[in-house]
């Protein structure tokens, strides 16, 4: 009577199965993909009004400082609310509550207060409507309020200031504090990146520049005069708010060198031609690519015919490989650090006839996969067309010409850039 028994047993596997496909689902898989630390796990409050200024808009502060809102206004900071990529991204995570701490993170931005969580689960905010919500404020993501606002008062970098607003030195500005709470995003329960889904801060803080006594600043907030706002007021040394990144193609050239060399002068027909690229981090003071874990840079060599036609392709990338089911796993990354260079190595063996043939080498930064855009376009609202690739460095040579020894690196262009505190 071997039957029932085995029967109960095969229940009992599939019960046991169903209980830890159950748990690994409520507790161990994320519905976000980072852990919550107390200084973003809840809204920026703002209980008293500042008094002296009409309100906290950033154009009703643009309209004294002008140049700070007309900076900020082309930064990503000022689009993270509406950037269609955070919009469709937050859809396909149901709008859950935590991102807006980040991404438009003053208590007036947000639909809801929240006032706990159930179980200590993310996914599961005790939520109430929030009567001060404010729907134009919240589309100024990163507003000034954000990083200038606490308490009634305006904190900022200096302590002789006259202002129609009371004012309050705060050395958070002159250091990578004020940029720490949101750019250093810790792992959650069960999720093993190395150092974090956002590491900028650890690969900052290893590297030549924070040993210089450097600050993200330096690089990302370039330094400028700003004339009296009121006649009669100081001229001040100021930064400027632009907070340039991966989505400006000058600040991606910037971050590299780049050098080109073919192991010959000029090659022979049936020849096996060797061409290394040297790619060095020179300008970024962190990885390259730093922070959201989707970015990565391709290294390329292509042999083109006369008619256009791709005889032979090689791509490398730099990034991070990261296991994202059941359990976040980062299994290996290839990324620069500061002042890191490598070597690419490209080998073709030449035809009889060289005539049109021409060789092309490339360096691109990717934000995401062509999966990932076409995905976001077809599942998640995403509907206007938004750059997500760009060429940071491409040089043709013919193949039947003299080859130049090194083709053109990039140029560091700003002494912010370069090494030398700005
Ligand atoms: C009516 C004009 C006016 C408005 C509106 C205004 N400010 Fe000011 N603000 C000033 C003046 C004048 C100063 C003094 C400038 C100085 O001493 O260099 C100042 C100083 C500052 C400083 C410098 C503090 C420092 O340490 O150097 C910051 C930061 C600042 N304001 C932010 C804001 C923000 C944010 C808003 C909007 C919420 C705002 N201001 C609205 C006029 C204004
Ligand atoms: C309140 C949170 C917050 C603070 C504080 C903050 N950032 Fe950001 N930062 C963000 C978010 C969110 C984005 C992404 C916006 C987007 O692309 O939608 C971002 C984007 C950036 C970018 C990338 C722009 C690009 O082109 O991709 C740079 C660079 C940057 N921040 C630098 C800084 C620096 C430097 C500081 C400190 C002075 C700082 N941030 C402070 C939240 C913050
Ligand atoms: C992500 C944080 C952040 C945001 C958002 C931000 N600021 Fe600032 N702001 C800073 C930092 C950092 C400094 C200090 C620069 C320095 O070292 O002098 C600063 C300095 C200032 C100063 C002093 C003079 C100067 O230009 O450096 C003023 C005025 C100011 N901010 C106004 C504004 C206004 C107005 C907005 C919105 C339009 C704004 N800030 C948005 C971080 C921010
Ligand atoms: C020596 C100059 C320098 C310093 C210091 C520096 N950065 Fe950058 N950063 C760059 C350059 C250049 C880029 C463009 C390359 C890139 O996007 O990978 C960049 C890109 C970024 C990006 C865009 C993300 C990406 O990979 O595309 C973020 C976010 C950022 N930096 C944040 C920071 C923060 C936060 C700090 C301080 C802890 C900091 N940076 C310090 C030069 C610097
Ligand atoms: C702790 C702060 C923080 C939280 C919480 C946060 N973000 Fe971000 N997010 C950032 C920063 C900083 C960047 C800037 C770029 C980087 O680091 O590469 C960013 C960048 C992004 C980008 C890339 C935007 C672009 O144009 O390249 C998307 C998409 C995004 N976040 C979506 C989300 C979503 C969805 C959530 C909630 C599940 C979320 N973020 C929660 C800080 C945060």
């Amino acid at each position: 009577m071997s039957f029932p028994r085995k029967s109960a047993v095969t229940a009992g596997g599939v019960a046991l199965v169903a209980i830890l496909l159950y748990f690994v689902y409520e507790n161990v898989h994320s519905r976000i993909i980072f852990g919550i630390r107390e200084d973003f796990s809840k809204a920026i409050p703002y209980d008293k009004p500042v008094p002296g200024i009409p309100g906290i808009r950033a154009e009703q502060c643009g309209v004294c400082h002008r140049a700070n809102y007309e900076e900020w206004k082309t930064s990503y900071h000022a689009k993270a609310y509406v950037d269609p990529f955070f919009q469709a991204y937050w859809r396909k995570d149901r709008h859950i509550w935590i991102c807006l701490n980040c991404h438009a993170p003053m208590a007036p931005q947000q639909p809801w207060l929240i006032k706990g969580l159930e179980g200590g689960k993310v996914h599961k905010p005790i939520k109430t409507d929030n009567p001060n919500f404010d729907a134009e404020f919240q589309q100024e993501g990163i507003t000034c309020a954000a990083c200038h606002v606490r308490n009634g008062v305006i904190e900022g970098p200096n302590e002789d200031v006259q202002a129609p607003h009371p004012t309050r030195h705060s050395p958070r500005f002159r250091t990578t504090d004020i940029c720490f709470t949101c750019h250093q995003v810790p792992s959650g329960p069960f999720q093993f990146y190395n150092g974090g889904p956002c590491s900028t801060f650890p690969e900052f803080e290893a590297g030549p520049y924070y040993k210089r006594g450097m600050i993200c600043q330096d690089c990302h907030m370039p330094s400028i005069e700003r004339p009296p706002i009121i006649s009669g007021g100081p001229v001040r040394q100021g930064r400027q708010h632009l907070w340039r990144g991966g989505h400006s193609l000058e600040m991606l050239k910037q971050a590299v060198t780049i050098e080109l060399t073919p192991d010959q002068p000029s090659l022979q027909p049936g020849q096996t031609a060797n061409f290394t690229l040297r790619l060095t981090n020179s300008g970024a003071g962190h990885k390259i690519p730093t922070g959201d874990p989707d970015r990565y840079f391709t290294i390329g060599f292509e042999v083109v015919d006369g008619t256009g036609k791709v005889l032979k392709r090689q791509e490398d990338t730099l990034q991070r490989w990261i296991v994202w089911w059941p359990v976040i796993v980062e299994v290996y990354e290839n990324r620069l650090a500061p002042h890191v260079g490598r070597d690419y190595r490209f080998q073709y063996r030449l035809p009889k006839n060289l005539d049109g043939l021409k060789l092309r080498a490339f360096v691109k930064y990717h934000i995401m996969t062509e999966k990932q855009y076409k995905k976001l376009q077809r599942n998640y609202g995403l509907s206007v067309e938004v750059p997500y690739v760009f060429t940071v460095y491409e040089q043709e040579f013919r193949l039947n010409e003299p080859l130049p020894m090194t083709a053109s690196a990039s140029e560091i262009t700003s002494p912010q850039c370069n090494g030398r505190k700005g």
